[in-house]
C-alpha cells in the first residue's frame, strides 16, 4: 500500500471558495494538510488569516520546492490555466474550481497530466458538493449509462425558486444569489447558460469520454423566461429549471444541452430548489439514481475542494477510462427537440424552420406554440436566443431521428392535414 502524503498547500484565492477552505482546513487537523502561502491578487483588503501568510507573487508558490500542492480557486481563467499548468510542469499536483478554466483548456490540461504524471483534480467544479466526477469517473460505465440529467447551477436554480415561488423580481433574486455567494463575478455567466455550459462540458468528459467544447453544446440560460410562462407551466404542474442533459440515442451517439426545460412534479428535478443542485444518472441495470446536495455557497464548495486535497494524500488521479480504455462517445447534433416558445409577434418566428408546430394560442400581448425543431438549427442560428422570445424545452424533449417520420405523420394526422 502506498504511503500517506504530507501535503503542503499553495493556495491561489481568498475569495468565497478560497477563505471557505482556509477555515474548512482549520477544522480538520487530522488530515496533516496546511496551507504554507496564499497568493492574492490586492493585498489591501481586510483577510481574516495572518498577513505572513499572503504573497501577490505566484512564484513564490510555483516555485518553491516544500510546496507539493498548489489548490486554485480564483475566478479569471487565463490566470487560473497559467497557474494550473506551471504547477503541474514543476512537479506539483494541482485542484482546481475553475470551471470556465477547465472547459476552455481540456485537450491541454489532458496532455499536460499525462506528461508530467501529476494528479489534477476538480471535483468542485461542478455541482460543488455533490461528488458527481468521482463517481461518473469510477462508477460508471459509458455503455451502460442511457442519458444524465442535472441541474448544475447552483444562481440560476436560486433565481428561478425565489421569482416563481416567492414572486420576488429577478433583480432582487440575483441580488440575493450574490450576496450569499453564489453568483459569479459576472453574474451574466450565471443568468445567460456559460457556467451551466462549462459544467457540463467537464461531465461530458468523465459520463462519456467526450472531450468537447463549449460551442459544441447546444445551451441557453434563464434570462429571456418571463412571468408567463411560469404560468403555463403552472396550469399544466409543470416547474421550469435549467436543464443539463446528455443522453445515449439508439445509433450510440450522444445528444446533448443545456437549456431551460419545464419539468414534471414528479421528475427529481423538480425538488431541487434554491441553490441546490440534482444529478440524475439512467443507467442499464440500476435505473435511475439521483444525487442531490448544495451547487454553490462557500463551505459546500470548499467541501469538495477538501475530498480532492484528502484523495490527493493517497495519490488519487483520474484515468479518463471513458476517453483512454473505453470508445469514446461521440456527440451528434442530428436530433429533435420538441420545444415550448413564447413570444410577442410572429415576425421572430421563423416557422420554417419548425418540423411541425403542434399547437398555439394568444393570449393578451403574449404568443405560446409548441412545435418541434431539429437540434442542428438550434445550435447553427440565434433567432431563437433574442430576448422577447422564450424558448423552453418540453419535458423529455429528446426526440430521434428514427422517431420523427411517425410522430410528424400522427401530428398532422392530429391537426387535420395529413
Ligand atoms: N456561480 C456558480 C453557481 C457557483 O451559481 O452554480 C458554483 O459553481
Amino acid at each position: 500500500m502506498s504511503a500517506h502524503k504530507q501535503l503542503t498547500i499553495g493556495l491561489f484565492g481568498f475569495g468565497v471558495v478560497g477563505e471557505g477552505l482556509y477555515k474548512v482546513l482549520q477544522q480538520t487537523p487530522s488530515l496533516k494538510a496546511s496551507i504554507k502561502k496564499v497568493c492574492i491578487k490586492n493585498p489591501n483588503k481586510k483577510r481574516e488569516a495572518p498577513d505572513s501568510l499572503f504573497t501577490t507573487d505566484r512564484y513564490e508558490i510555483l516555485n518553491d520546492p516544500e510546496i507539493n500542492l498548489v489548490v486554485e480557486v480564483i475566478n479569471e481563467s487565463t490566470p487560473a490555466f497559467e497557474i494550473v499548468s506551471t504547477a503541474l510542469k514543476n512537479g506539483k499536483d494541482a485542484v482546481s474550481a475553475s470551471k470556465k478554466m477547465l472547459a476552455e483548456h481540456l485537450p491541454q490540461l489532458l496532455e499536460l497530466q499525462k506528461q508530467t504524471g501529476k494528479s489534477l483534480l476538480y471535483e468542485a467544479s461542478a455541482c460543488a458538493s455533490i461528488p458527481v466526477i468521482r463517481n461518473l469517473e469510477e462508477y460508471y460505465d459509458n455503455d451502460l449509462l442511457h442519458s444524465v440529467k442535472g441541474i448544475v447551477n447552483g444562481s440560476t436554480n436560486y433565481i428561478l425558486t425565489k421569482m416563481f415561488e416567492e414572486k420576488l423580481d429577478f433583480k432582487q433574486a440575483l441580488l440575493q444569489a450574490q450576496q450569499l455567494g453564489f453568483a459569479e463575478a459576472d453574474p451574466t455567466l450565471d443568468v445567460d447558460g456559460w457556467d451551466a455550459v462549462n459544467k457540463w462540458v467537464i461531465l461530458l468528459l468523465h459520463a462519456y469520454g467526450i472531450v468537447a467544447s463549449v460551442d459544441e453544446v447546444l445551451f441557453n440560460g434563464i434570462q429571456n423566461i418571463q412571468g408567463g410562462d411560469a404560468a403555463v407551466g403552472r396550469e399544466k404542474n409543470l416547474e421550469i429549471r435549467l436543464v443539463g442533459q446528455a443522453k445515449k440515442l439508439q445509433n450510440g451517439k450522444v445528444a446533448t444541452f443545456v437549456l431551460p426545460q419545464f419539468v414534471k412534479k414528479d421528475d427529481h428535478l423538480s425538488f431541487v430548489k434554491n441553490e441546490y443542485n440534482g444529478f440524475v444518472v439512467e443507467s442499464s441495470f440500476a435505473d435511475k439514481q439521483f444525487f442531490y446536495g448544495k451547487g454553490a455557497g462557500s463551505f459546500p464548495t470548499a467541501s469538495a475542494v477538501l475530498s480532492d486535497i484528502s484523495a490527493l494524500r493517497y495519490h488519487y488521479q483520474y484515468e479518463y477510462k471513458k476517453l483512454y480504455h473505453h470508445q469514446p462517445a461521440q456527440l451528434t447534433n442530428d436530433f429533435y427537440l420538441k420545444v415550448y416558445v413564447s413570444f410577442d409577434d410572429w415576425k421572430y418566428i421563423p416557422r420554417e424552420k419548425f418540423e411541425w408546430i403542434e399547437e398555439w394560442h394568444a393570449e393578451d400581448d403574449r404568443k405560446y406554440l409548441v412545435g418541434v425543431l431539429h437540434a442542428k438549427e438550434l445550435i447553427e442560428n440565434n433567432w431563437w436566443k433574442q430576448h422577447n422570445l422564450s424558448l423552453i424545452l418540453k419535458p423529455d424533449a429528446i426526440i430521434e431521428d428514427i422517431e420523427i417520420r411517425n410522430l410528424k405523420k400522427k401530428s398532422l394526422e392530429l391537426a387535420g392535414i395529413a
